[in-house]
């Protein structure tokens, strides 16, 4: 019914609202958070894995800190281009390498490493994945 896996910012917060979790048997799928970590061949132990689909995390989160990982959910409006300008006047050094995964697992998955600076010029990348790695 829905893509990726359902409990990962998906329809599992309201069907288990709706029916209760008791009702529920959840199948579980790869996460296209997952599956981006593992194309850059990238662990994810170790990431705050944010959404911003449809909604901004806060600045805290989004905070540079030395070492620091993100993952995030991205929508049209808040675009990798979008992500990349605000980690930059959030502290980011501009040449922090980040990761744009598109399209993943379809026939037309596109994968750029860039650095934050090159992300924040970048247009398109709609249906996308962001990795942010102070490495
Ligand atoms: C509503 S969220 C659903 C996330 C899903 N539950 C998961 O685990 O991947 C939709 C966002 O997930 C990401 N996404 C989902 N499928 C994707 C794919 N095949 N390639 C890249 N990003 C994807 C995009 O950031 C998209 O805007």
């Amino acid at each position: 019914m829905v893509s990726g896996d359902p409990g990962f910012y998906s329809l599992l917060a309201a069907l288990k609202d709706r029916f209760g979790p008791a009702k529920l048997k959840v199948i579980p799928g790869i996460s296209s958070v997952q599956l981006a970590f593992a194309r850059i061949g990238r662990f994810w132990q170790d990431a705050l894995l944010l959404s911003m689909h449809g909604r901004r995390a806060d600045d805290g989160a989004l905070a540079f800190q030395p070492g620091k990982k993100l993952g995030f959910l991205t929508d049209g409006k808040h675009n990798p281009a979008f992500i990349a300008e605000l980690l930059i006047k959030l502290g980011w050094p501009p040449a922090t390498q980040c990761w744009l995964c598109e399209n993943l697992s379809y026939d037309n998955e596109n994968i750029a490493a860039l650095t934050l600076e090159e992300g924040s010029k970048v247009s398109g990348f709609h249906h996308c994945v962001m990795v942010v790695s102070d490495e």
